[in-house]
């Protein structure tokens, strides 16, 4: 078991501040982390695996010993794979915390050894979800001091595309 490296899961879509300093304050704790992305089967993603991939590349380029990596399937599974048994999850607001802590306990249901920590990301990053985001690129709102400048475009381009495609199949 190596409990030096820690597994930060996610679907990272897109990845915001909120996500890097969760990064950067477990990188304070674990000599390792590896960046885990993956699909969630309850959200429908705006950008593909490959494009989150490469944007937590990007934004972690400058960070040491940050590993990106993508998994399929149970995540109880890939830890056991990878014999990393340290689940970092990033706790904002009281009302992520009844979903992280099924999450948590179902994961110790699955693999007793895993151990799942929670870190508290700055205030600033409190309300900050990638949905909130998406939302207010949705509706052009600037979201400048939310989001790595590299993917800011992106995500604006993203919704534009996708209000496109939203307003032709309402004028049908
Ligand atoms: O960033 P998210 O979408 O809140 O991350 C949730 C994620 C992807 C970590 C979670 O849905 C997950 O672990 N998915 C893998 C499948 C799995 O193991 N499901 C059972 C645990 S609830």
């Amino acid at each position: 078991m190596n409990n030096k490296i820690a597994i930060f899961p996610g679907s990272f879509d897109p990845p915001t501040n909120g996500h890097l300093n969760i990064i950067i304050r477990a990188l304070n704790l674990f000599p390792k982390i590896m960046v885990a992305v993956t699909n969630n089967l309850n959200k429908n993603h705006w950008f593909s695996l490959e494009e989150r991939i490469n944007f937590l590349e990007e934004i972690t380029k400058n960070l040491k010993n940050v590993q990106i990596l993508s998994f399929s399937g149970l995540l109880a599974n890939y830890v056991k794979e990878k014999k990393i048994f340290i689940i970092i999850r990033g706790l904002r607001i009281v009302s992520d915390f009844e979903y992280e802590l099924q999450m948590a306990t179902i994961n110790k249901k699955l693999n007793n050894d895993i151990e799942t920590i929670f870190l508290i990301p700055d205030y600033s990053y409190s309300f900050l979800t990638s949905a909130l985001i998406r939302e207010l690129a949705l509706l052009e709102s600037d979201i400048s001091n939310f989001i790595p400048k590299c993917i800011e475009k992106e995500l604006k381009e993203r919704a534009f595309l996708i209000k496109k495609k939203n307003l032709k199949v309402c004028k049908k």
